[in-house]
């Protein structure tokens, strides 16, 4: 198994990453995740958290998921790689390419995509790790967003792809009944 790897660069920890980086641990196992440019102690249940940024790591045999990245993860690509590295970023419409930023800083890592279509943090390790299971992005069923009922008679878009498994969305638990209970987006 591969090292998963998060590099967090959101201001704080807010609830919502909180959410998302438990669902990643539950995806990959604690022990092959490490959040990096991070020393919350809050994140230490989910994986490995270290102060320094992935950028002065300089790992081999590495490769950046990027929404800009020129060329697809294909599964026999992804059997070869041994880290993984993921932006800690949250998903904005349209995105903002912070990743892209990123990418610039870690040249010793190889950039691939996961298609077209901008996936949350956890979704994007979710497809990562069903590609290097042998399963090709075509064959991986989405939908393609989620409507959340507020508990103030209100609704809110999602407008990400989602992976869809026995039929349901796969989604970070506790993220639909937090933005449920949420009154401003
Ligand atoms: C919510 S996305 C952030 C995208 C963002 N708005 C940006 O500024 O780059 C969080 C992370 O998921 C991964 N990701 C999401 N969609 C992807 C895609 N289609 N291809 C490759 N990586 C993706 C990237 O690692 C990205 O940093």
């Amino acid at each position: 198994m591969p090292i998963f790897i998060i590099e967090h660069l959101e201001p704080k920890v807010y609830q919502w990453c909180v959410l998302e980086y438990r669902h990643i641990s539950q995806i990959v196992g604690k022990e092959n995740l490490w959040f990096t440019n991070t020393n919350s102690s809050r994140l230490a249940k989910f994986g490995k958290a270290i102060p320094e940024s992935v950028t002065t790591m300089n790992l081999k045999n590495a490769c950046l998921l990027d929404l800009a990245a020129p060329v697809l993860l294909e599964p026999n690509e992804a059997k070869t790689f041994d880290y993984y590295i993921f932006g800690g970023i949250l998903g904005d419409h349209p995105a903002a390419g912070r990743t892209k930023i990123l990418a610039n800083k870690i040249n010793w890592a190889q950039s691939r995509n996961l298609g077209p279509d901008q996936f949350s943090t956890d979704t994007a390790v979710l497809v990562t790790k069903k590609i290097t299971e042998g399963m090709p992005l075509e064959k991986i069923k989405f939908i393609n967003q989620i409507e959340v009922e507020t508990k103030f008679g209100e609704s809110v878009i999602l407008p990400y792809k989602y992976v869809v498994e026995d039929g349901k969305p796969v989604v970070a638990p506790g993220l639909i009944e937090m933005l449920a209970a949420q009154k401003e987006f």
